[in-house]
């Protein structure tokens, strides 16, 4: 993994969805920068596990087992990490779940989980910590939309739209924290093989009668520049990101 030069001794940041892929990367990468950081996941012995691996970077971490879905959670993980650490300078809105793929297999509850998590959960999870950031006038929010949110597809349609709503929410929100020192981002990854990834291109396989090698090589063959996104492309964006935090 690249290594950048930034240092975050001092900054303390909380992540959803830390307990694996991408969130994980990201909570490890900013321990590696000094920072503190609370993993929280739905998983709550992922999230556990993550946290260890922060501590052993020479870190200060918590875990939290946290469903993003319940605003009153969120609200209390937030709580947490601010009177364990005394602040809370960026936060991380990564959790995600895909959904199902064919159109014809969506429920409504598949609707409702879609929408509760992935937007509702960024929703929550800026919500519990906008009031702190706007009293110390500083902080850095960066949320995980998706390539799928900004290109229609046949496929994962709740995912994608859920994450076009990502993608007008972080604009929206932004706008309004601005006037308080505090950014707005999000990023919007390509196809990374994280476990939710391969989870889907072993299905996808199987419906095709391929080996899942065989899927993820016409996948990348399908892709402009030929290969995945690595995890390490996304925390070091994110990691840059960051790096303007004032203070
Ligand atoms: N992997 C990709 O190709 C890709 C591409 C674009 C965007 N993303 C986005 O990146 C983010 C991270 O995904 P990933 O690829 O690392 O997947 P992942 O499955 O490895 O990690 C997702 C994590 O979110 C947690 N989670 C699921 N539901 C939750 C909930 N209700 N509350 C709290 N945590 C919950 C899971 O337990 C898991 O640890 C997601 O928002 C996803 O949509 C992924």
């Amino acid at each position: 993994m690249s290594q950048l030069s930034l240092d975050f001794t001092g900054k303390v940041a909380l992540i959803t969805g830390g307990g694996s892929g991408i969130g994980r990367g990201f909570a490890l990468q900013l321990a590696r920068c000094g920072a503190t950081v609370a993993v929280t996941d739905l998983d709550g012995a992922a999230a556990e596990a993550v946290a260890g691996e922060v501590e052993a970077l020479g870190a200060r971490s918590l875990s939290a087992a946290v469903d993003v879905a319940d605003a009153a959670a969120v609200q209390a993980a937030a709580d947490r990490t601010i009177e364990r650490f005394g602040q809370l300078d960026f936060v991380f809105a990564n959790a995600g779940v895909l959904g199902p793929a064919e159109y014809l297999d969506i429920t409504p509850a598949d609707w409702d989980l879609v929408l509760d998590v992935n937007i509702k959960g960024v929703v929550h999870t800026c919500r519990a910590a906008v009031p702190h950031l706007i009293e110390r006038q500083q902080g850095r929010i960066l949320i995980t939309a998706s390539y799928n949110g900004v290109r229609a597809g046949a496929h994962v349609i709740p995912y994608r739209v859920s994450k076009a709503a990502v993608l007008m929410y972080t604009r929206c929100l932004a706008l309004v924290l601005a006037p308080h020192n505090v950014t707005v981002n999000a990023i919007c990854p390509g196809v990374t093989l994280t476990p939710m990834q391969l989870a889907y291109a072993e299905k996808t396989a199987e419906e095709r009668g391929i080996t899942t090698e065989e899927y993820l090589a016409d996948r990348a063959a399908k892709i402009p520049m030929q290969h995945f996104t690595g995890i390490e492309d996304l925390t070091d964006w994110r990691s840059f990101s960051c790096r303007t935090a004032p203070g």
